[in-house]
């Protein structure tokens, strides 16, 4: 299957990278960058830096460096991603350009060279797509599909991770999100009613660090500050898997629980980038909720299968 990866490549972005790349069934197409855990020029450079040192094939593009409009915080997450966006673990400069063709661009020049075969695995503010979007309104037919990793619905009683009722990547750029969700292309969105019940603990990244190779060790070390900011939250020594749980997805869709749902996100005061489903139909004939797709929104996961499905899959590293 043909992928886009689009991300703002923080430390779990990584992980889903490197799950992608060690999936033999995935032809990564390309790799489209974006602000979020750290700035765009963080970000690209992370992403040209696991090209480097990995090898993937894919091209990296550089997407945008800031939401279409109003969004949740200010300045980067450095505390839960590091100042360089892969938990400051010592990384060298790569020596990899990016290509030449923007970000957006890219999405809809590889989507119609490819039409009706591309998934955009899309893990970071949706600026990206919603640029695509307007682009070509063809887009979302052009598209397979889009798997999202974003959003929370309140299911198995999660709630936001940047606002009581909102999370980060639907946060940093929620009109960009409400296009995107209203676009008409075939949408899974796997937000944190999954991810935050797919919890791992440093166990599992020794594990990874024992038996996946190099990839393994990236993982591991800059978890670790990873683990260290969730700890400060919670008290407990664990970590939800939020981007890689959009790759388990993508190639496990058997492990995951899907309601059918219209989708809009708030773009505008206290509940700013709240996702919000329609489902069941509130008595009031509203109009913000009509003329618009359904999508389908994760609300159930086999945690420990998607934790094995990791693990088993970023052993190819190791051999
Ligand atoms: C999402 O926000 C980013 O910080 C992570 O990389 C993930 O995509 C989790 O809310
Ligand atoms: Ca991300």
């Amino acid at each position: 299957m043909k992928v886009i990866f689009d991300t703002d490549v923080g430390i779990d972005d990584a992980v889903a990278l490197l799950l992608l790349e060690a999936s033999p069934e995935v032809d990564l197409i390309g790799v489209v960058t974006g602000f979020g855990n750290a700035s765009l020029a963080t970000t690209t450079r992370n992403a040209l830096y696991l090209k480097e040192r990995f090898g993937y094939a894919a091209p990296v593009f550089q997407g945008a460096a800031d939401s279409l409009a109003e969004r949740l915080g200010e300045g980067v997450p450095d505390f839960v991603h590091g100042k360089n966006g892969l938990g400051d673990i010592d990384l060298v400069e790569p020596t990899l350009s990016v290509d030449p063709m923007p970000g957006a661009e890219a999405i809809v020049a590889l989507a119609r060279q490819y039409p009706g075969e591309v998934t955009l695995v899309a893990v970071g503010r949706m600026t990206n797509v919603a640029q695509a979007l307007a682009l070509d309104a063809e887009l979302p037919k052009l598209l397979k599909n889009i798997v999202i990793m974003g959003g929370v619905f309140g299911f198995n009683g999660h709630r936001g991770n940047v606002s009581p009722v909102t999370e980060a990547n639907i946060g940093g750029d929620p009109l960009a999100a409400d296009i995107v969700l209203g676009c008409g292309a075939e949408i899974v969105v796997v937000g944190l009613d999954v991810t935050n019940e797919t919890i791992v603990d440093q166990a599992f990244f020794e594990r990874l660090r024992d038996n996946a190779g190099d990839a393994g060790k990236l993982i591991h070390d800059s978890n670790q500050f990873y683990l260290q900011f969730h700890y400060d939250k919670s008290g407990v020594y664990e970590c939800p898997v939020h981007d890689a749980s959009a790759v388990a997805y993508l190639l496990r869709p058997d492990l995951f629980v899907t309601q059918t749902a219209v989708v809009r996100v708030v773009t505008k005061g206290i509940a700013l980038g709240q996702t919000i489903h329609a489902d069941p139909q509130p008595y009031y004939d509203i109009k913000a909720w009509h003329d618009r797709p359904t999508i389908e929104i994760c609300i159930g996961v086999d945690a420990t299968a998607v934790r094995e499905f990791c693990e088993s899959t970023l052993s190819v590293f190791g051999n």
